[in-house]
């Protein structure tokens, strides 16, 4: 049994910069033909000539001209309408931090004071470029994307040309979100359609599992595997793939972050079989994100056949998510087209 699937695409991808950059990118490029690239490196990207030199550093590490590195800006409220029209094709999205949120996200945005926000997202509303949001409060870790809820809402009407990626969601709240407002859409990850916090904490903790936003109940993740799986026009695959050296995982300050770019697209056919929902993974993993973001996409075919694959213990210094353990499918090739 055999499955191939088009261009897929990973809308939320942590590649980091330097040493790390070099040890997993091609984790990424070999199975995916592209992905949105976060911009939480130490300093944030925020400036055009940062973002070129860091898509150029990407480029070279994967040194795969079928992966398309989607680049992103840190969003500030100064940005203006001339500074982001700047950037021309270069920039797919702006990524909104909360400050202090998670990983690197010191200079990320205090407090949510429309009119502070208004000049930089009504530039953004005019030039066609999506917000991206970490929608998370500071308030109690299981409430944080809830409680998020009602800025979602009043960015999302406040600004009704805008899109708004909600990113990474966790929650059956967030779910809701996307039937009530047109303009907000969402990326979820492969590791929060599989485990809750049960799976984190429940028994011995797992830190490869710690994540921020933490893994929610079993009624969210059923919440997130249904419109998944179905494919809900508003949903896209985003791996928020995020590697940390293992000794930062299995440490006393365990840092955030699920490292699944190496096994995400194997894991997601698995997924989507075990729930006869083969026929819509393409979708998941390409057409939705095409719709959204309006991008042309790099050919590239991969096909995986069903034989178990034994997934690696470490890729480079990093712990991937299933180390050890055998998935029931393998990649067995990559066909790159004609403008790839
Ligand atoms: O778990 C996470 N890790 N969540 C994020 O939002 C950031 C990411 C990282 O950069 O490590
Ligand atoms: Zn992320």
């Amino acid at each position: 049994m055999t499955i191939t699937l088009k261009s897929p695409l990973d809308m939320h991808l942590h590649l980091r910069d330097g040493e790390m950059l070099e040890q997993i990118a091609k984790c990424s490029s070999d199975t995916f033909a592209g992905g949105l690239i976060m911009p939480n490196l130490v300093p944030p990207v925020t400036t055009l000539d940062e973002l070129i030199a860091y898509k150029n550093r990407i480029n070279k590490a994967t040194n795969d001209n079928s992966f398309k590195p989607y680049m992103t800006l840190f969003y500030k409220p100064e940005y203006n309408y001339d500074f982001l029209k700047s950037f021309g094709d270069e920039l797919t999205a702006v990524k909104l931090y909360p400050a202090g949120i998670t990983t690197n996200s010191e200079g990320g945005l205090s407090g949510f004071d429309i009119e502070v926000m208004r000049g930089s997202l009504e530039a953004m509303s005019e030039l066609g470029i999506p917000l991206c949001v970490h929608g998370e409060t500071n308030g109690f870790v299981m409430d944080r994307e809830a409680e998020f809820s009602s800025i979602y809402a009043k960015l999302a009407t406040n600004f009704p040309k805008l899109k708004i990626i909600m990113e990474h969601i966790t929650t059956k709240e967030s779910v809701d979100l996307l039937n009530k407002f047109d303009n907000l859409y969402a990326t979820i990850t492969l590791h929060h359609l599989l485990i809750t916090l049960d799976d984190v904490a429940g028994g011995m903790l797992r830190p490869h599992l710690f994540c921020k936003p933490i893994a929610k109940r079993p009624h969210d993740r059923d919440a997130l595997l249904k419109v998944a799986l179905d494919a809900h026009p508003k949903v896209m695959f985003g791996s928020d793939s995020a590697p940390h050296p293992k000794h930062a995982k299995e440490a006393c300050g365990c840092a955030a972050g699920v490292f699944t770019a190496p096994i995400a697209l194997i894991a997601l056919v698995e997924l989507f079989e075990k729930h006869d929902k083969l026929d819509n993974l393409e979708r998941f993993l390409s057409a939705n994100a095409i719709n959204i973001y309006g991008i042309t996409p790099l050919e590239k075919t991969i096909t995986l056949e069903k034989t178990p694959y034994l997934v690696p213990e470490k890729f480079g210094d990093v712990v991937p998510m299933f180390a050890g353990e055998e998935l029931s499918w393998s990649l067995t090739s990559i066909t790159k087209g004609d403008n790839a």
